[in-house]
C-alpha cells in the first residue's frame, strides 16, 4: 500500500509512521516542516520510507507537494498535520483575523492535500481516508480552545461528505478523536492541568500515541464497508 501520513515526523504522526512502516508491504510517505532530525532519523531506520520537507502555511511548497502527491499512485491518507495551539484564550479575545489565519494554515492544505488524494483515489476506484480529529469534540472542549475545536469540527464534517460523495468509487473516509496525549502540540501543558487529566481519567493515565497509531493502522486494512466512522479512544469519557 502507497501511504502518506502529513506530520509524520513528530508526535502522533511520527508513531503512525512508524507503525505503518512496520509492514514491509507499505511504502510510507510522511511530510515534515521544522522536525528535520526526527524525519532523517525515520528515513534511516526504515528503507520502505519517504519524506517531503513542506511548510503547509508556504503556497509554493504547498503546490509543489501537491504535484508530487499527484504521482505517488496513493492508497491511504493521513491527515495527521496541525498547526496552531491547542488552547489559545477565551472566544471573545480572539481577533476574526487570528482565527481566519489559523483556518488558512490548517484546513485549506488539508483541504487540498484531499482534494488531490480524492482525484487520484477515483481513477483507481479505491482508496482511504483518515483523518485525525480530536475528543474535545464529543467531551466538553476545554476553556481557551475555540480555534482548535472549530477548525477540527468543520474537519469532521468535511470526513463525512468524503465518505458519503466517495464511497461508490471504493473510497472510503474514517476519523480518529484521540483524547489528550503528551506530543509537542500540548508540551506547555501546566503540571497541575496534567495531573488533574491523569487523576481524573477512567484508567489515570493519559492515552499514548501508540495505541491512537494502532488504530489507524487498522483503519488502513479496513473494508470499505466501514466508511464515515468516528473512532472516539478516550476511555469513555463522554459517557460520564
Ligand atoms: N496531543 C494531543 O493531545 C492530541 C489530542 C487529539 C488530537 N490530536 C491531533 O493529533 C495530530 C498530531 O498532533 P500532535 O499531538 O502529534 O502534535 P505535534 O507533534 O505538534 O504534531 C503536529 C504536526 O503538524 C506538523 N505541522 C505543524 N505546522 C506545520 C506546517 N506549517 N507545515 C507542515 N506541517 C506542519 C508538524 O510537523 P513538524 O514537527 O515537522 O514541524 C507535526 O508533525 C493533530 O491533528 C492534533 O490535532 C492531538
Amino acid at each position: 500500500m502507497n501511504i502518506l501520513i502529513t506530520g509524520g515526523a513528530s508526535g502522533l504522526g511520527e508513531a503512525i509512521t512508524r507503525r505503518l512502516a512496520k509492514e514491509s508491504t507499505n511504502n510510507v510517505y510522511f511530510t515534515f516542516h521544522k522536525s528535520v532530525t526526527n524525519a532523517e532519523k525515520i528515513c534511516a531506520d526504515f528503507n520502505n520510507v519517504t519524506s517531503f520537507k513542506c511548510d503547509f502555511k508556504d503556497f509554493q511548497q504547498l503546490t509543489s507537494l501537491i504535484d508530487t502527491i499527484n504521482q505517488l499512485d496513493l492508497d491511504v491518507l493521513v491527515n495527521n498535520a496541525y498547526n496552531g495551539y491547542f488552547l489559545t484564550s477565551h472566544f471573545h479575545k480572539i481577533s476574526s483575523d487570528h482565527i481566519l489565519d489559523d483556518f488558512k494554515d490548517n484546513i485549506i492544505p488539508t483541504i487540498k492535500i484531499t482534494q488531490s488524494a480524492i482525484n487520484s483515489f477515483r481513477k483507481k476506484k479505491s482508496g482511504k481516508i483518515i483523518t485525525i480529529l480530536t475528543s474535545a469534540l464529543v467531551n466538553v472542549p476545554p476553556i481557551g480552545s475555540s480555534i482548535y475545536v472549530a477548525n477540527k469540527a468543520y474537519l469532521e464534517k468535511l470526513t463525512k461528505v468524503w465518505a458519503n460523495e466517495n464511497i461508490k468509487f471504493n473510497i472510503s473516509s474514517n476519523s480518529i478523536s484521540p483524547s489528550f496525549m503528551m506530543t509537542n502540540l500540548t508540551a506547555d501543558t501546566d503540571e497541575r492541568i496534567l495531573e488533574q487529566i491523569t487523576g481524573s481519567h477512567p484508567l489515570k493515565k493519559m492515552l499514548s500515541v501508540g495505541e491512537v497509531a494502532e488504530a489507524v493502522f487498522f483503519f488502513t486494512r479496513a473494508s470499505p464497508h466501514i466508511n464515515g466512522v468516528d473512532l472516539v479512544i478516550n476511555a469513555g469519557m463522554h459517557l460520564r
